[in-house]
């Protein structure tokens, strides 16, 4: 059956094709992610449960979704706190072997529409469904389905890594020698195996983040949704982890992936979807996103000086199309960046900002967000 989108997403054929490719090649060999490229085993213990909500699972569009495996699909999700609405109007959906990152700045709704889609928040409006289970609070067979990772660390420090997650694993109502088996997997899959028997309060922020981690896949997930994973982690354990991600969205999960990083948006997503205020202002793969400035460069500026004012000049020159600050840099989105660099510099001149270095670049995720919204990422 031809895939037929039934929501407002754009599963253009470029991601499709990719994300077929993707999740049909296997794993190399002695690749950990090869044990989690299965269908997770739902025996543990929600057996019941799981087999009524699968008999009451309503979903009008599975028999299209299936074709293309879709493991998460969120419709029109929205949430208020009081008079502020967190996240407005936002679908999305991811496939097997997908990993796809809601990038946005502080306070954009990132960990909210996560705690939607986990069943963890209610939805004001709007319905989550993992494969063709609906997600809520009382969901157990949906949740067994997903692997959780929060963006706040949950170990206890004075337990060993190893203790740590076989307590996490009998939550998941694993045991025995299933859980002490999956506890070396992914002990391994994050590569802390020499460190199980280490109590978790000696280790450095990265290893528990990665710790972190191997908690959300010990019950093999099909989806694993990770809220920020690397904020606060030194450049070696964030290329573990970034490894990681690799690893598993190749060996057949679906990955959900927040991040206000654009660098690692690029380096680890299949897809991404742009988060502001709440609402995904545009999705797509990396040259996607960047096409829609096709005609446009990104300027970068180091400068001193009265720079707001700088910022505000550049604004009013024809050509500039956004203009952020960040402390000393200033970035433009501009049609032929070159042309125009007579007038910025002009413009510096005029506010009395000291420029020390420009440089004009092709745009990236850092423009198209600039672009779609006018401000920088972590302005
Ligand atoms: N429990 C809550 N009560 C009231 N307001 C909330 C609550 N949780 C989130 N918000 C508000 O909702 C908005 C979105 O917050 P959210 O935590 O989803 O953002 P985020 O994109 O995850 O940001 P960050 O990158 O800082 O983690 C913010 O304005 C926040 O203050
Ligand atoms: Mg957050």
């Amino acid at each position: 059956m031809p895939f037929c989108p039934t929501g407002p997403w754009r599963p253009a054929p470029v991601w499709l094709a990719r994300v077929v490719g993707r999740s049909d090649r296997p794993p190399p060999p002695g690749d950990p992610s090869a044990l989690f490229a299965r269908v997770p085993d739902p025996s543990f213990g929600w057996r019941a449960a799981i087999a009524a909500e699968q008999r009451d699972a309503v979903s009008p569009a599975s028999e299209v979704d299936n074709a293309v495996d879709v493991v998460l699909r969120c419709e029109h999700l929205t949430r208020r706190f009081d008079d502020r609405v967190a996240v407005d109007d936002v679908s999305f959906q991811i496939v097997a072997g997908e990993t796809y990152g809601l990038l946005g700045p502080n306070g954009a709704g990132k960990t909210t529409t996560i705690r939607m889609v986990c069943g963890l928040l209610r939805c004001d409006s709007g319905h989550v469904h993992i494969g063709e289970l609906e997600m809520n609070s009382r969901a157990l067979a949906a949740k067994a389905r997903v692997g959780y990772v929060p963006q706040d660390i949950a170990l206890y420090p004075d337990l060993t890594a190893r203790e740590n997650l076989e307590f996490i694993g009998r939550l998941y109502r694993l045991s025995g020698r299933t859980l002490r088996e999956r506890v070396d997997e992914v002990l391994t899959l994050v590569d802390l195996a020499e460190r199980r028997d280490d109590r978790v309060e000696a280790f450095s922020g990265g290893m528990k983040r990665r710790l972190n981690i191997a908690g959300g896949l010990l019950h093999h997930p099909a989806l694993l949704v990770l809220d920020e994973p690397t904020v606060g982690v030194d450049p070696q354990s964030r290329h573990a982890i970034l490894e990681s991600v690799r690893t598993l969205g190749m060996g057949g999960m679906a990955i959900l992936y927040t991040t206000h990083y654009m660098e690692e948006a690029d380096r680890v997503c299949d897809r991404v979807g742009i988060i502001d205020r709440g609402r995904l202002v545009a999705e797509g793969t990396r040259r996607d996103l960047v096409s829609m400035l096709e005609e446009h460069d990104r300027i970068e500026l180091s400068a001193s000086g009265n720079l707001a004012a700088f910022v505000e000049a550049c604004r009013r020159i024809d050509g500039i199309d956004g203009a952020s600050l960040t402390d000393e840099h200033v970035q433009l989105l501009a049609r032929e960046g070159r042309r125009l660099l007579p007038a910025v510099l002009e413009a510096a001149e005029h506010t009395g900002a000291a420029v020390q270095s420009v440089e004009v670049v092709e745009p990236d995720l850092e423009a198209v967000f600039l672009h779609l919204t006018g401000t920088a990422l972590r302005e």
